[in-house]
């Protein structure tokens, strides 16, 4: 959430970093802003900001807007609406400091407060311009210190950098809760929240741990405490390709995702099947077979869809190794005072290992001696680091707000633990077979679905002129649905609401009409002969059906647009169940005209409570 670049070195910084804002404007796109160091004689700092996208703001940068020091960001509003005086960076009032901020500064509220009573005109509603006041009133030695020392009065989460124009050689920056990187060029140093904006740039980096300072010249880098004794932290070599974060021919990210999902299907799977034995080898899990086998619950929590994948894979984990397994949002989780049982195993999931919501949660079950493993698909992120081991997923960097393979992925995942958790306990080992020869066809069978983009276009055109729809589903097929829904709606902006295919009956058929359509999910399992009655009850009240199957199951004379899938293994029926409905929400929101990859409201990592 929000994006930070920051560049010292030979180069006209503000060109630099309008190019890497443009690369994270997918972790925020309400306004953008950027400050330069520059002046021959006496360094000042110059300021340039407004509501809207970082292309609206190169297009009206300012003449001769020269400095080779500078800072910039882009914002998901939190305090105060999006407007140009909320727009980061935020300056002191002599306007010798200007500061860029990731995070939520909690007692922000009471900082304002006493900044106002002592005489501080505050000029935005937000919680960051408390910063580059406490700086300027800091009248320690170094650059360093006075932000250290502003950083003592701060409660709250953030990663920041800071210029100031009597220290014109340096960025300070300053990471707690929100992910700062270092990249280390040839006599130039950058900074940003997101390996996106340096990538093109250096592969040597090195990434701040909470609880640090670090100071940024032409030269090098240094890392402090916050009592600034050195912590030496040192930058390695990244192994990414700087290609996975272009959008190469396709026509938005969520498309190239998408298009992904069997290459990256086949990465998560590489290595990790066991034909022999019929079970997976997950190096990353931290249990051997005794304790595995001693685990009474599963218990896995996630967000928004992560939360919904996290449904699928507790269905997985329950139907193969019979252990019950359930998934809760991790949003919810920490309020209630869960109950952290010893002999349950905690999983969490997440595509950018930053949702602050998801991290909170591991942190209680650590805190209460749980374990936690993760699920997560960016390597070394705060999740991933908070957890116990886990599983690493293998998509890539994911872009685009909406998820799609990162998802797949984090299915994928789900089937390989549940896999191993079933083989250690009563699992046979011929399903255990079969389940490999199931996952092994995915690839393939989505290649398959991804190919009839244009038929389903057609069915989403359809719904696209819909003002509200429902998705249904049974047990395996309603966490499908709900993540349905959640696609639809995302990008859509239409309403999307998920329900089970039982319940309708029970209240929501009421809204049943030839203005509301229904997206069922009816594979062949053992539920398709009540997923079919259901049907004829929803087309009784004149509701448009789009139905997502097998091509063997018989609807007999239901009315509908059917969209028929390859069969898997039932087990692993959801995950090819989903990619249509990708597919639907794509279609909808391209038909509508939507920038799909940068949804209105949302941003890529939230990143605050
Ligand atoms: C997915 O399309 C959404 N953008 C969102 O629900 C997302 O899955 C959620 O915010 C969790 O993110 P995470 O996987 O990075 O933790």
């Amino acid at each position: 959430m929000c994006g930070i670049v920051g560049y010292i070195g030979t180069q006209q910084a503000a060109p630099l970093i309008l190019e890497g804002l443009s690369r994270l404007e997918h972790r925020g796109y309400d306004s953008a802003g950027v400050a330069v160091l520059g002046g021959s004689k006496e360094a000042t700092v110059r300021v340039a900001k407004q509501a809207g996208r970082v292309r609206d703001l190169s297009n009206e940068l300012p003449k001769r807007f020269t400095g080779k020091v500078g800072i910039g960001h882009t914002r998901w509003a939190t305090h105060g609406p999006a407007n140009d005086v909320n727009a980061h960076p935020h300056t002191d009032a002599s306007g010798d400091v200007a500061v860029v901020h990731n995070g939520i500064i909690d007692n922000a509220a009471t900082l304002r407060a006493q900044l106002t009573a002592d005489g501080v005109d505050l000029l935005s509603d937000t919680d960051t311009e408390v910063l580059a006041h406490l700086i300027a009133r800091s009248d320690a030695e170094t650059l360093e210190a006075r932000v250290a020392q502003a950083l003592t009065s701060i409660e709250g989460t953030y990663g920041l950098a800071v210029v100031h124009a009597a220290f014109p050689d340096r960025i300070v920056v300053a990471r707690n809760g929100s992910p700062l990187l270092i990249g280390v060029g040839e006599k130039e140093m950058l900074v940003a929240s997101d390996l996106a904006a340096l990538i093109r740039h250096t592969t040597m980096v090195a990434h701040l741990e909470d609880g640090e300072i670090a100071t940024l010249t032409a030269g090098g880098f240094t890392t402090y405490r916050a009592d600034l004794s050195s912590t030496h932290r040192t930058a390695t070599e990244v192994d990414v390709d700087p290609a996975s974060y272009d959008a190469g021919d396709h026509e938005s990210f969520m498309h190239k995702e998408m298009s992904e999902q069997p290459e990256a299907a086949e990465r998560v799977l590489r290595g990790r099947l066991d034909e022999r034995f019929g079970t997976a080898h997950l190096g990353g899990l931290p249990m051997g077979a005794r304790e595995t086998r001693a685990i009474k619950r599963v218990k896995i929590l996630g967000c928004g869809s992560s939360y919904y994948v996290g449904q699928m894979g507790a269905s997985l984990i329950e139907e193969l190794a019979r252990i019950p397994a359930d998934a809760e949002a991790a949003s919810e989780f920490r309020y209630r005072d869960p109950v952290i049982e010893p002999d349950t195993l905690y999983v969490a999931v997440s595509q950018s290992g930053e949702t602050i919501d998801t991290l909170l949660a591991v942190q209680e079950i650590n805190r209460k001696g749980g374990r936690c493993v993760g699920l997560v698909n960016v390597v070394g992120s705060a999740i991933a680091r908070e957890c116990d081991g886990g599983i690493y997923l293998h998509a890539g960097p994911e872009v685009a707000v909406a998820s799609t393979k990162a998802l797949t992925n984090m299915f994928l995942g789900f089937a390989l633990l549940a896999l191993q958790l079933g083989r250690v306990r009563d699992l046979s080992i011929s399903d255990g077979k079969r389940l490999i020869a199931g996952l092994r066809a995915l690839p393939d069978q989505i290649t398959e679905i991804l190919e009839r983009e244009e038929e389903i276009a057609e069915v989403a055109k359809v719904l696209a002129e819909a003002e509200s729809l429902f998705f249904i589903g049974r047990v395996r097929g309603f966490p499908v649905a709900r993540e349905g829904a959640q696609k639809f709606k995302e990008i859509s902006y239409r309403h999307a609401e998920a329900y089970q295919t039982s319940e309708l009956k029970h209240g929501p058929l009421a809204l049943i009409s030839p203005e509301v359509p229904t997206v069922a999910i009816v594979p062949n399992d053992e539920l398709t002969d009540r997923n079919v009655g259901a049907l004829h009850e929803i087309a009784a009240r004149g509701g448009p059906l789009v139905v997502i199957t097998h091509a063997d199951v018989d609807l007999g004379d239901v009315v509908c647009r059917r969209i028929d899938l390859p069969r898997s293994e039932r087990e692993l029926d959801p995950i090819l169940l989903t990619i249509p409905l990708q597919l639907l929400a794509y279609r909808a929101a391209q038909h509508l005209g939507h920038d799909i990859d940068k949804p209105r409201n949302l941003a890529k990592s939230v990143t605050v409570e």
